[in-house]
């Protein structure tokens, strides 16, 4: 059966903008506060990532400083080590987002460390997490393949999914970071995981390269999970994943949800519009199929 309620975490603003050369820090703020407008509650506002890795986020502080949302809304950061958590606070920030893979390779390449490592590394930032009474996500990247090790046993995402519960996450995020999954795959790994972890701890996180994105959150959906990771007008790709598209577009997921009954209390027209403002800046038109088809009536 599917959720009964979906929650939506917006990804846009970061992981959409992190691949973008040239967004000036009042874009993201306007990106954000037209997203807070439309109705979403979960937004990840940026990186405290090194600059020197991923120069698009550099700007976090002042974005997350700069926007005006309501009292009900999370806005949460990736924060991959102590500098970056210690970072975030300085921003108000009340959740934290730690993310490493289940590929060695693509971990090495993300964040320059071994997927053990990076659990190691991540250890003060949850200690810091709690002092502060910081809720702590994580992400596990390449879940249905990797752009360089190619396919990845589910096995491997298990092990380092319970790694990060160990730690405290709350939830953790599977990442179809190349958008190479089916939702086969999704099937068998969902279902595997759910033989250990409950449904609520986990939220899917796809990138649409190879346009199967919503027929993998539709398998996830049935399956019972019931947090969808997307990116207004389909934002994005992964600077450490060549070639990899943006994620799922938020328009998309929201037509899809409400077509299945399901009211996420969005308001498509205002974030179909909170879309185009950020594509213009970007001088290209949305990657949402919704949005298209709005934007045409
Ligand atoms: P490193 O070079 O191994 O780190 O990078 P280091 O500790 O040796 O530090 C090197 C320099 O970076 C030092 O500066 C540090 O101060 C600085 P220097 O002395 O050379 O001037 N530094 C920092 N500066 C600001 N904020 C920080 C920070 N940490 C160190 N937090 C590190 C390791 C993790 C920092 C680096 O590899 C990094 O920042 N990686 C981030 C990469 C990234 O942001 N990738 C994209 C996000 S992940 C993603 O998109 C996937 C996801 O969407 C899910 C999916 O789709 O699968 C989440
Ligand atoms: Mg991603």
């Amino acid at each position: 059966a599917y959720p009964s309620t979906v929650k939506i975490v917006e990804v846009g603003a970061r992981d959409g903008l992190q691949n973008e050369a040239s967004v000036s820090t009042e874009d993201k703020i306007a990106l954000i506060n037209g997203l807070c407008e439309a109705g979403l509650k979960h937004i990840e506002a940026g990186a405290f990532v090194s600059p020197k890795w991923v120069p698009q986020m550099a700007d976090s502080l002042a974005v997350i400083n700069g926007v005006s949302v309501a009292q009900d809304v999370s806005l949460s950061a990736l924060t991959p080590n102590l500098k970056g958590a210690e970072a975030a606070l300085t921003a108000n920030i009340k959740e934290f987002a730690i993310f490493t893979a289940a590929s060695e390779t693509f971990t090495q390449k993300n964040i320059n460390c071994s997927i053990e490592q990076s659990i190691d590394r991540f250890k003060n930032v949850m200690e810091l997490a709690q002092q502060h009474d910081v809720k702590v996500r994580g992400y596990v990247s390449c879940v249905l393949g990797c752009p360089y090790e190619g396919d990845i046993e589910p096995e491997a995402v298990l092990r380092v999914c319970k790694q990060l519960l160990a730690l405290g996450c709350y939830e953790i995020s599977l990442g179809d970071t190349v958008g190479v999954g089916t939702p086969n795959k999704v099937k068998s790994l969902i279902s595997l995981l759910l033989q250990h972890i409950p449904a609520d701890k986990l939220a899917v996180h796809f990138h649409d390269t190879y346009g199967q994105a919503l027929a993998n959150i539709h398998s996830a959906l049935e399956l019972g999970i019931a947090t969808i990771d997307s990116a207004v007008a389909g934002l994005g790709g992964c600077p450490y994943a060549q070639g990899a598209s943006g994620n799922v577009a938020t328009e998309d997921v929201i037509y899809l949800l409400q077509g299945l009954g399901i009211d996420p209390q969005i308001d498509l027209e205002r974030l179909a519009k909170a879309g185009w403002t950020i594509c213009r800046a970007l001088n290209k038109p949305p990657v949402s199929k919704v949005s298209l088809a709005l934007q045409a009536k």
